[in-house]
């Protein structure tokens, strides 16, 4: 496999510096992009060339264009913050390299470098440098490497020709509230993924399928949906974008990857933050009713969210047909609190980088 060298095309007309800042000091979530892109073709045959980093913008798609109509597309997530130092670091880049191959294998696309999606994200991160948000505060400079089928043609097959491309955008929080605990709509119908499916990749796919059970959270006044396994309607998996964590005292629980849930990049370092903190820390199978009978007893003391864009979100109300449940008063519960402040503080630099996850732009 060829890695290609991304050659500088930088633009000419990037915004001002009063217009980034304009931006930066209220950057919200995904509405804004940096001035720049990264490209880089694959084709059969030849495999991976023509890595360029260009001024943002728009692409042009014949209408045939295979991504368009069967969506063999998939995409990753992950931030750059601004270090005590100035310096910029982004978070398990190389994780979410391997995860991004991984949804590539399910969907029948060619398999990116590790080497160089990283080197996609630095490149990008270096030119745009002054998009990362000041440290300190909770912004950063989201990352979304994404790959599209762009073989142009009807038939249904794997594509023999993919565009694979990183964007950058400020961030600021993903909820609207902060981190203030937010509701939940336990789906005992609609599922997201299915066994043997496509579940545990980062395909456009899956977000497209959760978007009827979303708007039905949202007119029962919920913020986010909860499925449930596809099989037994039992089984709590996953949110549409994040995973779940339960806190029983001093331990964490978070459920199984079965295959049908996305494994969190979030999910993954919390189990071992939550062990450096002296807390436990665990996956296990997790049901409806023991999550409802557990807030009764209580038992289960907090519940929380958790992926990039998420940080750690706290879950205060709980509903489904039989009802609904509250966790911790509607406050952020102090674990959650504990833990999202140690990750935050290994992300921003401020606390040791004990198990080596950032790296340095
Ligand atoms: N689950 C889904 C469906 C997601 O889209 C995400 C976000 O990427 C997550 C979980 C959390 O994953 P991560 O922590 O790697 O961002
Ligand atoms: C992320 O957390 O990076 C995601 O991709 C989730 C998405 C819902 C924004």
């Amino acid at each position: 496999m060829t890695t290609p060298t991304i050659e500088l095309k930088p633009s000419a007309h990037p915004l001002s510096d009063a217009e980034r800042e304009a931006i930066l000091a209220n950057p919200g979530f995904g509405r804004h992009f940096t001035d720049h892109m990264v490209t880089i073709r694959w084709t059969e045959g030849r495999g991976w060339h023509d890595g360029q980093l260009v001024p943002y913008g728009p692409l042009s798609l014949d209408p045939a264009t295979n991504v368009l109509h069967y969506a063999q597309e998939i995409f990753e997530g992950l931030k750059a913050y601004r270090q005590p130092d100035g310096s910029v670091a982004t978070f398990r880049p190389d994780a979410n390299a391997r995860r991004f191959q991984a949804s590539s294998r399910r969907l029948a696309m060619p398999e990116l470098p590790v080497e160089t999606f990283i080197e996609a994200c630095d490149v990008l991160v270096q030119q745009d440098k002054a998009w990362v948000p000041a440290h300190g505060g909770e912004e950063s400079l989201y990352l979304r490497p994404f790959m599209i089928a762009t073989e142009v043609g009807l038939g249904v097959k794997p594509a023999n020709e993919y565009l694979f491309m990183v964007i950058a955008s400020p961030a600021g929080a993903y909820f609207p509230g902060g981190v203030k605990p937010v509701s939940i709509w336990l789906s005992e119908d609609r599922v997201r993924a299915v066994p043997g499916g496509v579940g545990d990749a980062k395909t456009g796919g899956n977000y497209a399928a959760s978007l009827l059970a979303q708007a039905e959270a949202a007119a029962k006044g919920c913020d986010q949906v909860c499925y449930l396994d596809a099989v037994e309607h039992k089984w709590v998996e996953e949110l549409g974008g994040m995973n779940l964590y339960f806190v029983y005292g001093d331990k964490i629980v978070t459920p199984t990857l079965t295959g049908s849930l996305l494994a969190g990049i979030t999910r993954d370092s919390l189990l071992s933050v939550a062990r450096d903190l002296g807390y436990e820390s665990e996956e296990a199978r997790v049901s409806i009713d023991q999550w409802q009978t557990d807030s009764a007893n209580g038992t289960l003391t907090e519940v929380f969210a958790c992926g990039t864009a998420a940080v750690i979100t706290p879950v205060g109300t709980v509903k489904c047909n039989a009802g609904e449940w509250h966790h911790s008063g509607g406050e952020p519960g102090e674990v959650t609190v504990k833990l999202r402040e140690a990750l935050l503080d290994i992300q921003r630099g401020v606390s040791e980088d004990k198990h080596g996850w950032m790296h340095n732009i």
